[in-house]
């Protein structure tokens, strides 16, 4: 019965090291899509022109590499703080290598301008069928694993990762509905304007789901145990759970202001996502003052560092996106860089960097060793990360902003100051910076998987016991 002492770790050593592999792919894309901007001659052959590889570039970072470690970390978490081993082992195999068939597949079909042309819903209908499957088994092996916890209380992680499990379900079920034609080719069941309104529901809630809810829930498990420190304030951890499922439902018209939807819907979007501000402060507050009483460790853990910093972009990300859901600052906003700026203010800042740490906490456990191979490598690493985004970002203001400005500009007989292309011309010394912030980033990832093949060629797999019902986790 010594199987059934153990915690399942083979899935989370999987996932977590698919992680580290699909981060380096998904970022290498988007290294490659940003050198194109600066020279389109890289558009070497259509498979492998901008217009393809930028939603292979959002599937892999978002999906492939997003989503492996939410499915790492959610599997270690909910084992940890459920003192259970994983329900139905075999189904998690299943959602592992059904996972990985699905980013295979769409590393096959959206170069080969396979697509629904729905953003972050590119894939076509026989895919989607596979993501249903393999979904509905990650919530059965996950909230099987809930109702299977020999302890009582519900740790307020699980909630996170429950909450953005269930969520993702719903949105991709109605989102994709479609008509098929062909194996390859299928048409949205929505038309129009309810087409746009479901997209964007979709839309802003894979953002508010995916790219925040689950981690969040990886701030509230692995943030406290790098910390040593138990969660700043429980009581705000609940309030901020439902605060923000609650809010984040009704904010996606922010992503069609001005367009043919009811001004009454924009409306509403922009005062929902005004008021998405203060829930997702409380949860940045929560997390950073989690450290409260142990700031020193910050000075020499760099997975810490990595963890505190992801939040602070998290704060800033949440604060700038309210403001651009204002529809005046949106007027000036919409179209350009600052868009995309805030995009990976949000995407590496948060996603990656909190993804990163937390990657960085699970390796050595999942193999048997005390620590990460070279402690050095990761404060490299983090501040390679850190410098590479800030170029990233601080450059996607400047080029958004001067945008914005530049298509405004008109003389006094109401002609425009500039052509459009004038714009094209200016913004190319900031997607240079971008490009050098992208290579940095990418940069750090190949140290991390050094370190990772450094940690794993010293160590073994190892599965640790699970903990008796009354013990602390
Ligand atoms: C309070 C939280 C947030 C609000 C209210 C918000 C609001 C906005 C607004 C107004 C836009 C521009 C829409 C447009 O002009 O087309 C936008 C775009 C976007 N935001 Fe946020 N944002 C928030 C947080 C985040 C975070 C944390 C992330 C990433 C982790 C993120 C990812 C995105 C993405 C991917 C887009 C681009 C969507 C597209 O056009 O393809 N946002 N957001
Ligand atoms: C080395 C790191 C990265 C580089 C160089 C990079 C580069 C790019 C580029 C050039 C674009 C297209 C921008 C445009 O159309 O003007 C883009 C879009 C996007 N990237 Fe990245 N990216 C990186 C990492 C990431 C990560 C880690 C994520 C998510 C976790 C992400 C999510 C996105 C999204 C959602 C978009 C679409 C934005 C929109 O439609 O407004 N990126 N990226």
């Amino acid at each position: 019965m010594q199987s059934q002492a153990t915690y399942n770790y083979k899935v989370v050593r999987q996932f977590a090291v698919m992680t580290v592999i699909w981060g380096i792919v998904g970022m290498l894309v988007g290294v490659i899509i940003a050198a194109q901007l600066v020279w389109p001659e890289l558009n070497v052959h259509e498979w492998l022109s901008y217009g393809r590889l930028r939603p292979l570039h959002t599937n892999a970072v978002i999906f492939a590499f997003g989503g492996c470690a939410l499915f790492a970390t959610s599997y270690f978490a909910v084992q940890r703080t459920s003192h259970a081993p994983l329900f139905a082992p075999g189904l998690a195999a299943f959602t592992f290598w059904g996972w990985q068939l699905i980013i295979v597949l769409a590393a096959i079909s959206l170069p080969l301008g396979m697509t629904s042309g729905k953003e972050y819903a590119e894939l076509e209908w026989p895919i989607d069928i596979l993501i249903t499957l393999v979904w509905v088994s990650y919530a059965v092996v996950f909230f099987g694993t809930i109702v299977k916890r020999t302890i009582s209380h519900i740790y307020v992680a699980n909630w996170f990762f429950g909450g953005f499990i269930l969520t993702v379900a719903v949105l991709h079920l109605v989102n994709s509905a479609a008509v098929p034609v062909t194996l390859f080719k299928s048409y949205s069941a929505y038309a129009g304007v309810q087409d746009a309104m479901v997209q964007w529901w979709y839309g802003h809630n894979a953002v508010g789901f995916f790219l925040t809810a689950g981690f969040l829930g990886m701030m509230y498990y692995f943030v406290p145990k790098q910390a040593g420190r138990p969660v700043y304030s429980y009581r705000l951890s609940v309030v901020h759970f439902w605060a923000l499922i609650f809010t984040y439902m009704w904010a996606g018209p922010h992503h069609l202001h001005y367009t043919a939807l009811p001004d009454w819907t924009q409306s509403v979007g922009m005062i929902f996502s005004l008021i998405l501000l203060a829930p997702s402060w409380g949860g940045m507050i929560n997390g950073i003052m989690t450290l409260s009483g142990a700031w020193h460790k910050l000075r020499d853990d760099p997975i810490l560092k990595f963890m505190i910093t992801s939040l602070s972009f998290y704060g800033m990300s949440t604060f700038e996106g309210p403001m651009m859901s204002i529809k005046t600052v949106n007027a000036l906003s919409h179209y350009t860089d600052w868009t995309v700026g805030h995009v990976h203010s949000g995407a590496l800042g948060w996603v990656a960097m909190i993804s990163i740490g937390s990657i960085y906490y699970l390796l050595p456990r999942l193999f048997g060793k005390p620590e990460m191979a070279s402690k050095k490598l990761i404060e490299v690493h983090f501040w390679v990360a850190t410098i590479g985004v800030v170029l990233y970002i601080a450059s996607m203001w400047i080029a958004g902003v001067m945008q914005g400005l530049m298509w405004r500009a008109t003389n006094v007989d109401g002609t425009l100051t500039y052509s459009f292309v004038e714009s094209v011309k200016a913004t190319y010394p900031f997607w240079t910076i971008r490009l050098l912030g992208g290579l940095l980033f990418l940069s750090g990832m190949l140290i991390m998987a050094y370190n990772m093949f450094l940690t794993m060629a010293g160590g073994k797999a190892v599965n640790a016991p699970v903990l008796a019902p009354a013990a602390a986790h």
